[in-house]
């Protein structure tokens, strides 16, 4: 008996424990921060009463602070993880150097055709098509590292001028970016950023889940790429 494509190359085991967990405390972490920094930068009116009894806009900004740095540890281990696990762990940080091959454009512009319905099937991807792959690359890895740069210059502003994060990051991103009020812009429009690739990133991978052969959310949850029966 001959063996199909599919049957070569599926199931395979595309995401492994640790980046199933990043994803999912990180895609979590992504919800608290988007919204109280929504809330930071339009606050909500005042509480009534005695001021001494609130700490509203308190609370808003720990839980920020405290999902940043989960998000950032989570990063960082993520990028240590692309060093440690399989070849589909280093796929979202390899698009510069994987855009530079013939492979990636012709994949590019079949994945194209498919999501513009010019073709019926997609192409059996083990790990991301080019397109994902890119914008996770794009908007995802460079977006959190911008996130993570500025967030810090921006607490680095709060904690003082010898703590550890003013030294590291507002020190220099402060000059470079014009100061505080360019910063606070720039980290907002950041949050745009992530949150358009949040929502196209959640409407595909529903949408290839049902308009291809193999698991995509499935994928995400238990590791393992299947053709689905
Ligand atoms: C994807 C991740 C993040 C999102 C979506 C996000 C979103 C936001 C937004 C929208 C603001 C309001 C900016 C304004 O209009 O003034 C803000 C403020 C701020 N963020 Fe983030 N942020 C993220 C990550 C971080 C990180 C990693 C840090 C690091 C500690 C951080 C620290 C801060 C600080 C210090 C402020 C200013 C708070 C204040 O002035 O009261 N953020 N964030
Ligand atoms: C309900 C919400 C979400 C669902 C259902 C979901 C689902 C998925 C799935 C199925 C994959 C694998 C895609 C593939 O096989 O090519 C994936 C990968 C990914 N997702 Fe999400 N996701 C969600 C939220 C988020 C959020 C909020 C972010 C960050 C802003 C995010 C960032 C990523 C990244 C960067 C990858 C690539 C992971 C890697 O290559 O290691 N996801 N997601």
């Amino acid at each position: 008996m001959t063996l199909s494509t599919h049957d070569k190359l599926f199931p395979v085991y595309v995401f492994e424990a640790p980046v199933r967990i990043w994803h999912w405390v990180m895609a979590l972490c992504m919800v608290v921060l988007a919204v109280t920094g929504y809330l930071i930068g339009s606050p909500l009116p005042s509480v009534g009463g005695e001021a001494s009894n609130h700490f509203l806009f308190g609370y808003i900004r720990f839980a920020h602070f405290a999902a940043a740095y989960i998000f950032a540890v989570m990063f960082v281990l993520r990028v240590v993880w692309a060093f440690m696990g399989n070849r589909f762990s280093r796929q979202m940080f390899m698009v510069p150097v994987d855009m530079f091959t013939r492979e990636f454009w012709r994949g590019f512009t079949s994945q194209g055709k498919h999501y513009l319905f010019m073709k019926r099937h997609a192409e059996p991807w083990q790990g991301h098509n080019p397109i994902a792959a890119a914008a996770m690359f794009f908007m995802y890895t460079l977006g959190t590292v911008f996130m993570i740069i500025t967030g810090f210059a921006l607490y680095g502003e709060g904690l003082g001028m010898e703590s550890w994060a003013f030294k590291m990051f507002s020190s220099w991103v402060l000059p470079l970016l014009g100061y505080s009020q360019n910063v606070h812009t720039l980290h907002h429009l950041g949050m745009w950023w992530l949150l358009i690739f949040t929502m196209v990133h959640i409407y595909m991978v529903f949408r290839e889940d049902i308009m291809t052969n193999e698991s995509i959310i499935g994928a995400m949850v238990n590791g393992w790429r299947t053709v689905k029966k």
